[in-house]
């Protein structure tokens, strides 16, 4: 990718399946990021981080996958500033159409302090020039991060991306680390560094803001205010710690306020909403319902005054429509009479393309919730759907449930799962019926898991609505979240249960992994 001739048009690079995949709690099997990375096609984001390939093998599968078979964004991979990171990266990228290199090193004296290689701020510079020597060898197309560049001394800071520049770096990224940066103080940065940086226009300036001090976005703003013309940003603003710029806010700001910035996005908002619950679902944390864009109550005007305002003239009290981030109530109801056909096409419509095996598993589950519950809405069969199609190998299933419970009676419960093939059956009592099911998993399962965090809700309303269950799980260091619906929420809690027992399962192995090759 190459510096535009339209100096109005902001890139997007969207870092969701890369710094907030990394987050305990939030990892994607190959499936799941394959799904995103289509979606992140869907709304048009410029470049796709899809993983830090020397990581782990499934990184590596994972980039290389997404790199050959998603079109239209740039697909990026991550490595540090180390031949034996850069080379990972570059064979996963080999051969595919739109790739990116981004290698990274730390420039703060706060970093370089921790480095064993460096010994100051000289061999920094050296090994950064040199990154991006090797990752040009792969790829035309390279990204270079001085880590922590809100806190490296200016001076440095200059040198290096000069430097950088001049190896090949196409883009300069400038990363806010550890949120530290307030946005006038970091929108002065990007202006001196296109002050006195003497090569600085061979380059597109990027920006990267955590949201340690809840200011990541307004400070990729005040970035692009004075010339940054690259943010780096995750759906939902999910990420390490506090998270990321929040990538919806970002585009919507722009463009609402396009009479303030000047500047544009190649963004599709109409995906926005879609990508955020998907987003959301998959990763298992909940978008907070007063988050800007994409919360459950951000275009929900309740108060008489309000609404009254809005009915009257939407412009009001409305500075965005709902519909221009593609929140559009729907008019169609499945039902248990309603056939293949009509599932197929109402999946299609909510950007899921199911080959006919999966239709196939999508519908038996669709006829069992619609027998049960008369009307099936369309958040019901993205919950069936994300639940049907997992590629978590079920190293636990559920054979049997019951329970028992009521008042003045002993809560307690029978569980019967399937272990990699073998029967393992287990009684428990507890405080109520999913306290001692979860009770009886984990002596059936020989599993110590601690319940981090329980959550249910309604995925639509009335008594026979279907409900889904997360659970966050922690054991010996590993953390996931499981996740089930049904319409029956004992069902669904013991599902979501050994969900997370999988997810851990999984995790365990590529954490041991990761241990080997780092
Ligand atoms: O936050 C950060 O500095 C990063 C770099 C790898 C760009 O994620
Ligand atoms: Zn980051």
């Amino acid at each position: 990718m190459s510096k535009e001739s339209d100096v109005d048009r902001v890139f997007i690079f969207d870092t969701t399946l890369r710094d907030a995949e990394q987050t305990p709690g939030c990892s994607l099997t190959p499936r799941e990021k394959m799904e995103v990375a289509q979606q992140l096609a869907r709304l048009n984001v410029d470049i796709i981080e899809a993983g830090f390939p020397v990581s782990s093998n499934e990184d590596f599968e994972a980039v290389r996958r997404i790199a050959m078979e998603v079109e239209g964004p740039h697909i990026c991979g991550l490595a540090r500033a180390v031949n034996l990171d850069i080379d990972r990266a570059g064979e996963a990228l080999k051969d595919a159409p739109k790739t990116r290199l981004h290698t990274f090193i730390g420039t703060s004296p706060q970093h370089i302090a921790m480095m064993r290689k460096a010994k100051g701020n000289d061999d920094v510079l050296k090994m950064a020039v040199d990154a991006v020597e090797r990752a040009r060898s792969h790829c035309d197309d390279v990204e270079f991060s001085p880590m922590d560049a809100a806190r490296t001394e200016r001076r440095f800071l200059y040198d290096v991306v000069e430097a950088t520049i001049a190896a090949g770096a196409s883009t300069i990224n400038i990363p806010d680390t550890v949120g530290y940066a307030i946005p006038e103080e970091f929108g002065q940065l990007i202006a001196d560094l296109m002050a006195n940086v003497p090569n600085v226009d061979d380059a597109i300036i990027s920006v990267h803001c955590h949201d340690d001090l809840g200011m990541a976005v307004t400070n990729t703003l005040s970035a692009i205010k004075y010339g940054a013309r690259q943010a780096e940003c995750t759906i939902n603003g999910l990420g390490e710690r506090a998270g990321n710029a929040s990538l919806e806010e970002i585009v919507m700001a722009i463009r609402t306020r396009g009479d303030y910035f000047g500047v544009k996005t190649g963004i599709e908002p109409k995906e926005i909403t879609h990508t955020s619950r998907l987003v959301s679902r998959l990763m298992n944390v909940a978008v907070p319902p007063n988050k800007a864009i994409v919360g459950a109550n951000a275009f929900a005007h309740s108060s008489g005054i309000h609404q009254d305002g809005v009915l009257k003239n939407r412009d009001t009290f409305e500075i965005m429509a709902p519909e221009d981030v593609g929140l559009e109530q729907t008019q169609i109801v499945l039902t248990a009479r309603s056939g293949r056909h009509a599932l197929k096409h109402r999946l299609e419509i909510l950007s899921y393309d199911l080959n006919e095996e999966d239709l196939n598993k999508a519908y038996e589950r669709f006829i069992t919730v619609a027998d049960k519950k008369k009307e099936v809405f369309d958040e019901d069969l993205v919950a069936i759907v994300s639940d049907e199609l997992t590629d978590i190998p079920e190293k636990f299933s559920l054979d049997y449930l019951h329970t028992v419970s009521g008042t003045g009676t002993v809560p307690s419960a029978t569980i019967r799962l399937k272990i990699e093939g073998e029967n393992s059956q287990e009684s428990a009592w507890g405080d109520g019926p999913v306290d001692a099911s979860y009770r009886a998993i984990k002596k059936a399962a020989k599993t110590e898991a601690r319940v981090e965090q329980y959550a249910i809700r309604a995925i639509t309303s009335g008594a026979e609505a279907l409900g889904e269950v997360t659970v966050r799980l922690s054991d010996e260091g590993h953390v996931a979240t499981g996740r089930a619906v049904s319409t029956d929420v004992i069902e669904a809690s013991v599902k979501a249960y050994l969900d997370g027992l999988n997810r851990l399962a999984v995790q365990a192995g590529i954490e041991k992994q990761r241990a080997e090759a780092v």
